[in-house]
């Protein structure tokens, strides 16, 4: 027996258009119910309940495999960027399907890790299976409870994000950024990561549902937006750290809702190649929200504007783009590096659905798709 953690209502559309609409909007509740319980006493780090795996046996890790398909591997190319640089601890992010048909050497200490909404594609149930097989500790952040990649890892954590049922994943890959986030918190904690940057951290999570609320109250401006792009056949995402991944987020998004041909790239490697494509039919979506690279990115804009490209930029409040180098500039606050990827995400959602919209895309079942791959 399970008992599920949310109600019918959590099925039902209720006064939203689309599932994808309803999820996007979903998400501070989404986020407040995959942190809920989950921060220190003193506010200085998180723990969970379901790893299965103490402190010092946590401790004795030294490398960490994660594995995923789709855009649970891009939240795991979040996860990578973030426990690197807060737990200091090297992580590798391989794709499920490529996983066992490699022979990636890993170590005693090597922990495997992985991601998945459904916990039934076959692709990553394959890796855990694998992992497991050959005596490693396996751990999976996970949505559906009960689920066979649930079941047979050793410990993992649960989303608690409730059902997803558009195709594209919205609120689900957020939640899983978040726990990344807080694991790189966790394991930073345990290392070098100290009490007033746990706090600092812990800090910025809490206060994510409401930022996000900030940003989907943009939600008009994005649509305008979105409406000048209806028609074209191609988009650049860029982006540079813990940005790219949401970059080939943005991407997959919108090439899975609105079959417009999209690539996300690093910021800077667009000049080592894509840069031959840009015409004024092909826009670039710049993800620009870092203070520290912030000037190397606005430099990488201005190659795309010299070539006649049009550009979006996403920044944060307080950076400012030169004028007349970007055609529109969305804002967001301006917060902690560890959760920008969750809030640049949210714009690219309702960019990419307000496009697919117009377009007539039916953006809850794209052609082609299921929800979830259990075949190989
Ligand atoms: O259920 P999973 O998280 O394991 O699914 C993985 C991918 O199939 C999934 O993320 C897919 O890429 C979505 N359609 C993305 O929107």
């Amino acid at each position: 027996m399970h008992k599920i953690d949310w109600d019918l209502g959590s099925a039902e559309l209720g006064d939203f258009s689309h599932f994808m609409e309803k999820e996007i909007f979903e998400q501070p509740n989404a986020l407040e119910n995959a942190m809920r319980g989950r921060f220190s006493e003193d506010g200085s780090t998180a723990h969970f309940g379901g790893l299965r795996m103490t402190p010092q046996e946590l401790r004795q890790i030294d490398r960490i495999v994660l594995c995923a398909c789709g855009s649970a591997w891009h939240a795991c190319l979040v996860a990578e960027t973030l426990i690197e640089k807060f737990a200091r601890i090297p992580v590798e992010v391989e794709y499920a399907s490529e996983f066992r048909y490699g022979n990636a050497p890993l170590d005693k200490n090597t922990l495997v890790f992985v991601i998945s909404q459904s916990g039934e594609t076959q692709d990553t149930l394959a890796a855990l299976r694998e992992s497991k097989r050959k005596g490693f500790k396996t751990l999976a952040i996970c949505n559906v409870v009960g689920s066979t990649i649930a079941r047979e890892a050793d410990g993992g954590i649960y989303q608690h994000s409730g059902p997803e049922i558009g195709v594209a994943s919205t609120k689900a890959f957020t939640s899983q950024i978040c726990i990344a986030a807080m694991l790189a918190l966790y394991l930073g904690r345990m290392r070098d990561l100290s009490y007033d940057k746990g706090v600092r951290f812990v800090e910025a999570l809490k206060q994510l549902p409401s930022q996000i609320k900030d940003v989907i109250n943009q939600h008009e401006k994005i649509k305008s937006i979105a409406h000048k792009y209806i028609n074209v056949h191609n988009f650049l995402f860029l982006g540079r750290q813990s940005l790219f991944p949401i970059a080939l987020e943005g991407a997959l998004k919108l090439k899975e809702v609105s079959y417009i041909h999209a690539e996300g790239y690093p910021s800077a490697e667009m000049k080592h190649g894509p840069i031959a494509m840009i015409n004024p039919e092909f826009p670039s979506f710049f993800l620009a929200t870092q203070k520290t690279l912030f000037q190397k990115v606005v430099s990488n804009m201005q190659e795309i504007h010299a070539r006649k490209g049009p550009v979006i930029a996403l920044i944060s409040e307080g950076l400012e783009v030169p004028p007349g180098i970007a055609d529109d500039i969305i804002n967001i606050p301006s917060v902690h590096e560890a959760v920008q990827p969750i809030l640049a995400t949210v714009v690219l959602q309702l960019f990419a659905y307000y496009i697919a919209l117009e377009r007539g895309c039916d953006v809850d079942k794209p052609r082609n798709l299921a929800k979830s791959v259990t075949v190989e």
